[in-house]
């Protein structure tokens, strides 16, 4: 059959207690709605249909995708309104999978498994066995085992409260049967809403089979209502990325001390000490050390490269053999030949930094082109902004830069060039020479410090 999948999404999320509608609270720095279409794309359905309604719009314009198709659910009168809403625009022969924008650790694989056990005739369901199942669905059964129905925790007598077997939110069905069962819902429950999870009693009383499927994990269904919710699902998802890392043959210090919030690629012997976070598209290449607290958002580091605790790298490229930091910072549109060095307290953006050269302490570098085998004394500032418009400086290969001196952009210093320390360059410096900008040193004979007199009272 082919696939439609609708992804429920218009509940306010009130126990989040935040102005951000549910579905965009972040995890592992994207949208949870994010995870939840980006499982959906990969079962290559016909159609995804996004039901929204509380946040609106704001949810809408957070998903530009052209692939996307969304349903307005003005009022949320439960989940099994909200499945209606999406079903008119579907064809009655597809399969329609429903998911939750609140489920977002669901595996793909978990997904095909239940689509494999659908069909014309028939509901397939994901359950999960849960150790503590408060708050969800339970999952009845009968006498010889066959599903009966799922009863809310708030409608449960205490015996059905007692079941660990839970529904995931997450169910199979072809359009036109879902459509028949939609339409005869009623609202006689604790919460006065529309339930999905009365189809499946339906299905059972038009004698069609209920097929459960348990997720492998129960972990991977876990549904998000709260903030605790949503940190242990923070934790399942580092938890996983840790683990596929360490299968990778890298070397984490702790794996519960890494997160991994965008794509990482690792070459060999990696290693990962603890508190990184790493976002966006990050490449380590062979040998990489990153140290404790360190955070990297897309950037790619050489092989061999040693990255020493608590710096910032961002939109940067790093050579092979380098060494960065303690403390340094690399804002977006840095680049770093091969065994340049950045110390502590190094501030570099939009600036290349050839082979060999060093920039080792308290130092600011913008707009900037440094040549190789540069030495950069500590203190130095590139005074590249004038108050309205960006300059560059350029620093030619063997160039030495005293300490303290300030390089007031547009300014070029040439190769060979010694800067004396202190100095405020505002010319070009010539090739092979000693340029220093300094006032003459004096001592005045016969001064006196001045001296407090006895406090007043
Ligand atoms: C739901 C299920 C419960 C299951 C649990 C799994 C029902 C009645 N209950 O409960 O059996 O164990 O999920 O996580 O289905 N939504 C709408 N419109 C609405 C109401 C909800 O789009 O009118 C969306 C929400 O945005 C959310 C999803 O549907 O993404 C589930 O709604 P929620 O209120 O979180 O249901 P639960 O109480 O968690
Ligand atoms: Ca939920």
């Amino acid at each position: 059959m082919d696939l439609s999948v609708i992804i429920l999404a218009a509940g306010h999320g009130k126990r989040m207690r935040s102005r951000l509608p549910k579905v965009l609270q972040p995890l592992a720095g994207r949208p949870l709605l994010q995870h939840v279409i980006d499982t959906a794309r990969a079962l290559q359905p016909a159609s995804i249909c996004v039901v929204y309604g509380h946040g609106g719009e704001e949810v809408r314009a957070a998903f530009a995708d052209p692939d996307l198709d969304w349903t307005l659910q003005a009022e949320q009168l439960g989940t099994g309104h909200a499945v209606q809403q999406g079903l008119p625009g579907l064809d009655p022969d597809h399969l329609a999978l429903i998911l939750c924008g609140d489920t977002p650790l669901l595996r793909a694989s978990t997904l095909t498994a239940l689509l494999d056990a659908g069909g014309p005739d028939r509901l397939a369901l994901l359950t999960a066995d849960m150790d503590d199942p408060t708050g969800y669905g339970r999952v009845i059964r009968d006498a010889w085992g066959h599903v009966a129905k799922i009863v809310e925790e708030r409608d449960a007598t205490d015996d059905q409260r007692k079941v660990h077997e839970v529904n995931t939110g997450v169910m199979a069905a072809p359009v036109g049967l879902l459509n028949g069962w939609l339409g005869n819902l009623k609202a006689d429950n604790a919460q006065g809403e529309y339930y999905l999870t009365d189809v499946v009693a339906m299905a059972v009383a038009d004698g069609l089979t209920v097929a459960a499927v348990r997720a492998p994990v129960a972990s991977e269904t876990l549904g998000i209502n709260d903030r605790a919710q949503l940190a242990d699902a923070e934790a399942v998802f580092r938890a996983r990325a840790a683990t596929t890392l360490l299968e990778q043959g890298v070397t984490l210090a702790d794996p519960a001390r890494v997160d991994v919030r965008g794509e990482l690629v690792c070459g060999q012997d990696v290693v990962i000490d603890v508190n990184v976070v790493i976002e966006g598209r990050v490449t380590l290449g062979d040998g990489v050390h990153l140290g404790p607290n360190n955070v990297v958002r897309d950037a790619v580091i050489g092989a061999g490269t040693n990255i020493h605790p608590n710096c910032v790298i961002e939109e940067a490229q790093v050579g092979e053999r380098c060494e960065i930091g303690p403390f340094a910072r690399m804002r977006p549109g840095v680049e770093l030949a091969e065994r340049a060095k950045l110390g502590n307290f190094v501030e570099l953006k939009k600036s290349v930094v050839g082979p060999g050269s060093k920039v080792n302490h308290l130092t600011y570098v913008g707009d900037t082109i440094i040549g190789a085998n540069v030495n950069v004394g500590a203190g130095t500032i590139t005074c590249n902004y004038d108050g309205a418009n960006k300059h560059r400086t350029v620093i030619g290969d063997g160039a030495f830069i005293g300490s303290g001196v300030e390089l007031v952009a547009p300014v070029e210093i040439g190769a060979g060039a010694t800067i004396g320390a202190g100095s405020t360059i505002t010319k070009p410096a010539p090739d092979d020479k000693l340029t220093l900008e300094r006032a003459k040193q004096v001592t005045i004979e016969g001064w006196q410090r001045p001296v407090k007199g006895p406090k007043k009272r």
